[in-house]
């Protein structure tokens, strides 16, 4: 048989709705389960993987879950990151929950892949905010902090005058300002939909109280339940696919042409949506968590780095017309290795050595950087030489 899960919860309110539901459920289900304050930890490095010690003892862990407060960002993620590399499965990895948290990033990370958030625009200096308003479409728009939570930094402005005062206060405050698009026929209700190990465990539409319009739950925003919409839910698990995060709150817009994405959460509050939902929404994380926690993600940038000096390189065939036609055995050199080949929307991992490169295609080459480059150089002299 085999022996129970020990389950590490990582927070500092063990009476908090959402960590007493994930021990109860844990707990339900047989697993050993553990409630440390990252604050009250000490992390041990320089003997092999290193260890987190709390109490005097060091953990031993098969999961994490990490439910780290804003406040408490840095000091958390070091300590989930120390379990990542000592092999522990944690549920959220250190750098999605870095990424998550900061808005900007993650607002990059997702419109680059396609999508859709609200045009958004970073200032630096309040007598920017005019210009900054004019490029994502006029007033009334957003001002909100990139690193806030539960609506704190979030202000809808309807001059210039008054955004100009907000972003002025907000960079005072020595926050990430930004001015985004006001997505009007959203507001005051937002949909929050959880998402554990890629799919849809439950989600909610939520409702601000009165004029305000954010809808967070902690400003007394009202909580329903909705029958979730298939094109929202592909948007909230590719947005929690891309940003890494296994267990997510997913925050999203209802615009006119559909979904369009707010933010998400690594540590995602589940009185409301049980509430609203009637779905064990605990359960169904821990359940994710107990048969998932053998396999542990991989970080390719890590394994990619393993070796010093080696590393991954993108080769775009069209800025390197004479390979089109090729095959990707006349491309590669010496102990390089195609790793993988973009083409359109595909992946085409380890491809074949006679396939041949067209046009469109970005080769990416694993190997010794150096040489990589120094390979490619030579071949770019030889033919300028060639005209
Ligand atoms: N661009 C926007 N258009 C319309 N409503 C918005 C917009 N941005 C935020 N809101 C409202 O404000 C709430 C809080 O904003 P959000 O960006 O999620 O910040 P926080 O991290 O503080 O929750 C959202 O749930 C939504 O109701
Ligand atoms: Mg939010």
């Amino acid at each position: 048989m085999m022996r129970a899960m020990r389950l590490c919860i990582l927070s500092r309110g063990p009476q908090l709705y959402s960590t007493r539901r994930l021990v109860k459920e844990a707990e339900n289900r047989g697993a050993e389960v553990e409630i440390v304050d990252p604050l009250e930890t000490s992390l041990v490095l320089g003997e092999r993987n290193g260890q987190v010690i709390h109490r005097g003892w060091p953990i031993q862990a098969d999961a994490v879950i990490p439910r780290i407060g804003y406040s408490v960002t840095s000091e958390g993620v070091r300590v989930v990151r120390q379990f990542e590399s000592q092999g522990v499965y944690v549920a959220n990895s250190a750098d999605s929950i870095l990424q998550s948290r900061d808005k900007l990033t993650a607002s990059q990370i997702l419109s680059h892949q396609g999508i859709p958030v609200p045009r958004t625009a970073l200032v630096t200096s309040w007598r920017d905010t005019e210009r900054a308003i004019s490029r994502v479409g006029g007033v009334p728009c957003v001002i909100k902090a990139s690193q806030g939570t539960q609506g704190n930094s979030v202000h809808l402005a309807h001059s210039i005058r008054d955004a100009s005062e907000l972003v002025y206060r907000l960079l005072a405050n020595r926050e990430t300002v930004l001015v985004q698009e006001y997505i009007r026929e959203s507001h005051g209700r937002d949909v929050r939909v959880i998402v554990a190990g890629g799919e849809v465990v439950a989600a909610m539409r939520r409702v601000a109280r009165g004029r305000e319009f954010r809808s967070n739950f902690h400003l007394g925003g009202q909580v329903e339940a909705i029958e979730l919409m298939d094109e929202y839910a592909k948007v909230a698990i590719r947005a929690a696919n891309l940003l890494g995060i296994e267990v997510g709150g997913v925050d999203l817009l209802e615009g006119r042409s559909g979904p369009i994405l707010l933010e998400v959460n690594s540590s995602p509050g589940l009185e409301g949506i049980e509430k609203a939902s009637k779905i064990n929404v605990a359960g169904k994380i821990i359940d994710m968590i107990s048969q998932r926690h053998r396999i542990q993600s991989t970080d390719l940038q890590e394994v990619i780095r393993r070796r010093s000096g080696h590393g991954a390189l993108t080769v775009r065939i069209k800025d390197w017309p004479e390979f089109i036609g090729r095959r990707i055995k006349d491309v590669q050199m010496g102990e390089s290795r195609a790793l993988t080949l973009l083409r359109g929307k595909d992946h085409i991992w380890s491809p074949n050595e006679d396939l041949v490169l067209q046009p469109n295609d970005e080769l990416v080459i694993y190997g010794e950087i150096a040489s990589i480059r120094a390979h490619m150089q030579r071949r770019n002299t030889a033919s300028e030489e060639r005209f």
